[in-house]
């Protein structure tokens, strides 16, 4: 019987996790995704080519690897079709790689009109939605309402289809907001046949019969623990359960299948969409962060909000995951500065605090920083530990420490490459 590892952000989302699935692939026979949609995007980059995806596990580059989509993910199909034809146009077979959980929800075009009027209805307040139907999804598989893939191969999928809409159509009268559904629809249509020429499976069950089979399976996190629906900074958060647990539930195994729990975070921080951000820098340092690191969204082209790492954060996420090895994204990026800050606790009203507030509200939380001196050298080309600068190693020995919790890996760039093991 094997373990099932389990592989996430700590943070508000990318962290560079499309990346280290594709860099640990060589060691997994399956690699699943258990939460979220077409909101994530992965970036993998090897060989001079950088690819993006956003429902698709980050394993579908290894042809010995087969790569499953669990239950707990919400797809669109019109995302999927394109994803799948990116990816025949750079003759990756995905047919014969990929396998869809009968018992994944279906994102319909009215999803996406209902998070669209959402938003724009809280106006100021909005969440910054990537408006991809997320929230209105999973509102209605809690709900009771969804429409699944299983559904797709029934006789009665367009009535079931129908009556949703139906539903959606009536609640968006409630809203002040303009639509035209008909050309959504045509495309969602075309989706479905596509969706039609992959494998749906009962998930639960391969992956109960590949785990006594001792085969090794990753499970694909998306977003971050920062986000999670129930841990996150609510309302600023997505409609899923982004920690570890979410396998569990989003693939069907049980919680004694989890073995190792790798959580990947950046040297700093990034958020984006609204919401509280305590580190965040709102001037030329942070201008300077999004520069370098290229901080803008892999989904919607965003800029990102950028901050010094938040140790309270980090450690409350890992926590939350029973993280057994931390891999530490984007280290090249600092490399500009002289200085490095590092939040070590909150000073909540007059009261220093290293534990995560229930509320981390604007303005009310001000970090606390250590000083680090930078190591201000170009990290790009190093491959070994050796090569390391004294003061890299020492913000990687400050960070271990606090959490208690080893860093394995130390990414340089974003290239497959730029991977160093500790
Ligand atoms: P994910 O959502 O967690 O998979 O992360 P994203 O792909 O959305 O965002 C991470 C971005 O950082 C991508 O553009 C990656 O190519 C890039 N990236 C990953 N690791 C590194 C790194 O170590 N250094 C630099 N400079 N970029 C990186
Ligand atoms: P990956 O997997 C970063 C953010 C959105 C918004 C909030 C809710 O690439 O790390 P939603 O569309 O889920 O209703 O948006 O969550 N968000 C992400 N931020 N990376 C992501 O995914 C995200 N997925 C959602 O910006 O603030
Ligand atoms: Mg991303």
């Amino acid at each position: 019987m094997s373990k099932v590892d389990v592989l996430l952000g700590l943070q508000w989302g990318d962290e560079g996790k499309g990346k280290i699935v594709d860099v640990l692939t060589p060691k997994y026979d399956i690699v699943a995704r258990f939460q979220g949609g077409p909101n994530a995007g992965h970036t993998l980059e090897f060989n001079g080519t950088k690819h993006v995806l956003h429902t698709i596990p980050s394993g579908i580059f290894h042809d010995h690897v087969t790569n499953v989509v669990g239950n707990g993910v919400v797809i669109d199909p019109v995302v999927f079709a394109t994803e799948i034809e990116k990816l025949q146009a750079k003759n990756v077979d995905v047919a014969s790689r990929l396998l869809i959980s009968k018992k994944a929800h279906l994102i319909l075009p009215t999803h996406k009109l209902l998070d669209a009027a959402s938003e724009a209805e809280k106006g100021k307040s909005k969440i910054g939605s990537t408006l991809k139907g997320i929230g209105p999804t999973y509102m209605d598989k809690t709900g009771r309402n969804g429409l699944r893939i299983g559904d797709i191969l029934s006789n009665n999928f367009l009535e079931k289809y129908n009556t949703l809409v139906e539903k959606h159509k009536k609640m968006l009268t409630h809203f002040h907001f303009e639509y035209s559904l008909d050309e959504m629809e045509a495309k969602w249509f075309e989706g479905i046949e596509i969706l039609k020429t992959l494998t749906f499976i009962d998930s639960e069950n391969y992956l109960h019969k590949a785990i006594r089979e001792d085969k090794k399976i990753l499970a694909e996190g998306a977003q971050g623990s920062l986000l999670d629906i129930d841990f996150g900074s609510y309302p600023f958060v997505t409609s899923s359960n982004t920690v570890a647990a979410g396998a569990c539930t989003g693939l069907g195994i049980a919680p004694n299948s989890i073995g190792s729990a790798f959580g990947i975070f950046k040297a700093y921080c990034t958020r984006v969409g609204s919401g509280p951000f305590p580190t965040e820098l709102e001037n030329e340092v942070g201008e300077r962060m999004r520069k370098e690191g290229n901080e803008f969204g892999s989904t919607t082209g965003r800029a990102r909000r950028c901050g010094w790492l938040d140790i309270p954060a980090l450690r409350y996420a890992c926590r939350l995951n029973g993280i057994t090895e931390l891999y530490m994204m984007k280290a090249d990026v600092l490399s500009i500065f002289e200085e490095i800050l590092i939040c070590t606790h909150y000073n909540i009203n007059g009261i220093q605090t290293d534990e995560m507030p229930y509320d981390l509200l604007d303005g009310k939380v001000e970090p606390i920083y250590t000083s680090l001196k930078g190591w201000n050298a170009d990290l790009t080309k190093i491959r070994t530990i050796e090569e390391f600068p004294q003061e890299l190693s020492d913000y990687i020995a400050f960070i271990e420490k606090e959490m208690e919790i080893p860093i394995t890996y130390v990414s340089v760039g974003p290239d497959r490459e730029q991977t160093i093991v500790r």
